[in-house]
């Protein structure tokens, strides 16, 4: 069935990325800073009934693919118990997690009980004292194991590397080393402005440079064919296992084919990640709304969708430096 949630430039909403949680258990220099942001209290945060009812809403216009996000996901008590209600969803097809694999590994064997087959976890360096310097704490060793641990147990992979100068260049090679041998798929990301300060150095890795570098090291780089609204352009080195992808999030290539609409962890609707929150859901389930009324609120908030904003004037308003533990990625 199509997604009825439709907007005015023929892009149907089928991807809802639901953030669980504001919080992390990690400091990632490009998305807070050290002393962390102002986490919402407990009482802002949508219980996970409302979490359910909101799904349900979403997945009843149309919605097929959910990803859980955060923050970090697996830091919010309840989420299993909840993530196993959502697959109980006959309509929705599947559910992935973004999550920062530190505890991933723990939930390993009931994400697979339930269905959850993909899992996306940020690594930003194969090496221990960057990926320290990167994320300011010392957990390389447990989310590489965790990955190799996922990857074991049949869970489909994708790793997100965000690219910066002076913190992970050197890993880039690395990395496309990696797939090698493993079946993975390694995304290397542009830097975004969501990195909840009021500065923004954008260090100028965008997706050309970031492919220039690695074409400078492989003589022939295969183009994979795209899944329809993918955000990266994705290839294969020759004979290699795994592939790569690259991601222009700040440039933003893709914005003509985007399906997605999100939902953060305190309720606020946003059909763009640059864009301004659409609705308050939590507030109007939290003032008496109906289903009826919500269904109304999501119909209209898609059909006002923007064609795509630029990050240059983006960059301008306030809301840019959210956190993207806010935002929920
Ligand atoms: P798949 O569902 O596997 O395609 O993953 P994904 O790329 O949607 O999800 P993931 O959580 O791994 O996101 C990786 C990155 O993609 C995000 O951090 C963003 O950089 C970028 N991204 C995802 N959605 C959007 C979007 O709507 N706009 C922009 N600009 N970037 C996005
Ligand atoms: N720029 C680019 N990517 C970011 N992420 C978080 N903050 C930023 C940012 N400022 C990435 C994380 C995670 C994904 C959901 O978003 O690495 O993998
Ligand atoms: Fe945590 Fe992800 Fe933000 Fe890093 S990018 S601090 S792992 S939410």
């Amino acid at each position: 069935k199509e997604s009825l949630l439709v907007d005015q430039h023929g892009r149907r909403l089928n991807y809802l990325r639901l953030s669980v949680t504001d919080r992390c258990n990690f400091r990632c220099y490009y998305c807070m800073p050290e002393e962390g942001i102002n986490f919402a209290p407990r009482k802002e945060l949508l219980s996970f009934d409302e979490m359910y009812q909101l799904s349900s809403l979403f997945v009843g216009l149309g919605v097929d693919k959910i990803r859980i996000t955060g923050g970090e996901p697996f830091v919010r008590n309840g989420i299993i118990p909840f993530l196993y209600r959502l697959s109980e969803l006959d309509a929705l097809k599947e559910i992935t997690v973004t999550s920062n694999g530190t505890l991933s590994a723990q939930h390993q064997s009931a994400l697979k009980e339930m269905g959850i087959r993909k899992i996306n976890i940020s690594l930003d360096s194969l090496n221990a004292e960057r990926f320290h310097r990167i994320t300011r704490r010392d957990s390389f060793d447990t989310v590489y194991r965790g990955v190799l641990g996922l990857l074991n147990d049949g869970f489909e992979i994708k790793l997100n590397c965000v690219v910066a100068e002076n913190k992970n260049i050197e890993d880039i090679i690395p990395f496309i080393e990696l797939t090698k041998d493993h079946q993975l798929s390694v995304r290397f990301l542009e830097e975004m402005p969501f990195n909840g300060s009021d500065t923004f150095g954008y260090s100028g890795w965008d997706h050309q440079r970031i492919f220039d570098h690695i074409s400078q090291n492989y003589r022939d780089i295969n183009k994979l064919i795209n899944e329809d609204s993918s955000t990266s352009v994705n290839y294969q080195i020759p004979g290699y296992l795994g592939s790569f992808g690259i991601i222009p999030s700040f440039s933003r290539t893709f914005c003509g084919t985007c399906n997605r609409i999100r939902l953060s962890a305190t309720g606020e609707l946003r059909t763009c990640l640059y864009g301004p929150p659409a609705a308050n859901l939590r507030d109007l389930l939290r003032s008496g709304a109906t289903n009826q009324d919500l269904q109304q609120i999501l119909l209209d908030a898609a059909a006002k969708r923007e064609k795509d904003g630029f990050a240059a004037e983006a960059l301008s308003q306030e809301s840019v430096h959210t956190s993207m533990s806010v935002l929920g990625g």
